[in-house]
């Protein structure tokens, strides 16, 4: 997937991934191992599950750890086993908005307490590179698009997430090392539609393939910017400096998206429309906590990387479908081993 080469002198470099059995982490595990990278992987398979690591739990490059990013001497006792760790990605969040009103000081101590602390000991020990998950939400009720990284200091957040996320990247930033990705809406396969939490891509798709209404939060004129799991993953491999010739790792603040917006209505009649079932939305409430448009200017990430996305919604729906149906062929039902997505 990557359209760079590999760092010739990055690839035996092993690499940690907090989040490991994830949606995204998961994605990220598979395209180092496929590079060639020693993997360290970390989960408590609180919201992740072994299912999404299927393709590379049995790899001899692969070691996975089933902890918490919340024991506090983890990364220590990991870098005493392979003290040539050259990079952290800190992907183990809590992601979903609604789900932090509700669990605020959970919320804060996994998403920013936790997060500095591994940013902290792995600057302490040396590892060269850190990647931190940040967010979209940071940029709150920020009304310029497309939203550019100094924008969110702007803006009033509207969610524990997105303070929590928001805080630990301008941690980051003003420490000089490591660097927070603000992602936009990441989907793909692998994204789990079974949680009250999970993301609308995943939701849409498993009700137009079980034949019910996609549920619209709001009147559907809400935007956002969905960029395709792969291309997410080649973000992060550009800033951890993995694929790029000579790279060093970023360090600040970038936004990864694809600069194009798609409202949820929108987003309904196109899944229905791949699905080839008839568009039938019912609407709900406005969700509380909720940003209302969500547009990523990616211009820094490219001047600094090269990042370009590579797959648009049309092909990605498609492959995202495509992975959902042969997940459970039998009856069009999504009904993937449930496990929500950080
Ligand atoms: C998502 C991610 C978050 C990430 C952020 C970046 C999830 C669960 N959350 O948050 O981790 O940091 O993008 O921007 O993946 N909606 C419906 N119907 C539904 C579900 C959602 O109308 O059944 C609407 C929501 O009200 C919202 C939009 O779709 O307006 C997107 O919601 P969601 O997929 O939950 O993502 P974000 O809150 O944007």
């Amino acid at each position: 997937m990557s359209n760079n080469s590999v760092n010739k002198n990055s690839v035996t470099t092993p690499c940690l991934v907090t989040g490991c059995a994830g949606f995204v982490g998961s994605w990220l595990c598979s395209a180092l191992l496929r590079q060639g990278f020693p993997v360290l992987g970390v989960d408590n398979l609180q919201s992740g599950c072994l299912e999404n690591m299927s393709d590379f739990i049995d790899n001899s490059n692969f070691t996975f750890y089933n902890r918490s990013v919340l024991e506090p001497a983890l990364l220590q006792q990991l870098h005493a086993t392979r003290p040539d760790i050259g990079c952290v990605f800190h992907l183990a969040a809590l992601v979903s908005v609604p789900y932090s009103i509700d669990h605020a000081d959970e919320t804060m101590r996994l998403n920013h307490d936790a997060a500095l602390a591994w940013h902290a000991t792995a600057w302490r020990l040396g590892i060269k590179a850190f990647v931190f998950a940040g967010s979209a939400a940071e940029y709150g009720d920020a009304a310029r698009l497309p939203l550019q990284e100094g924008d969110a200091d702007r803006a009033g957040r509207l969610s524990p997430y997105s303070e929590s996320k928001y805080l630990t990247s301008k941690a980051i930033e003003a420490s000089g090392y490591g660097v927070s990705l603000r992602f936009f809406n990441i989907y793909g396969p692998r994204q789990d539609p079974a949680s009250p939490y999970s993301g609308v891509m995943a939701k849409f798709i498993d009700a137009a393939l079980s034949g019910n209404p996609c549920t619209i939060f709001g009147d559907g004129t809400q935007t956002r910017d969905f960029i395709y799991v792969e291309d997410a993953v080649e973000a992060y491999l550009l800033a951890a400096g993995l694929t790029r010739p000579g790279g060093k790792p970023l360090a600040g603040i970038y936004n990864v998206g694809t600069q194009t917006p798609v409202s949820i209505g929108e987003l309904a009649r196109l899944i229905n429309e791949a699905a080839q079932t008839p568009c039938r939305s019912v609407h709900r409430e406005r969700r509380a906590g909720d940003i209302r448009h969500s547009l990523a200017d990616i211009t820094r990430i490219a001047n600094a990387t090269g990042f370009a996305p590579q797959t648009d919604l049309v092909r990605g729906i498609a492959r995202t479908m495509a992975w959902y149906r042969h997940a459970c062929p039998s009856d069009n039902a999504v009904g993937v081993p449930g496990c929500m997505t950080p």
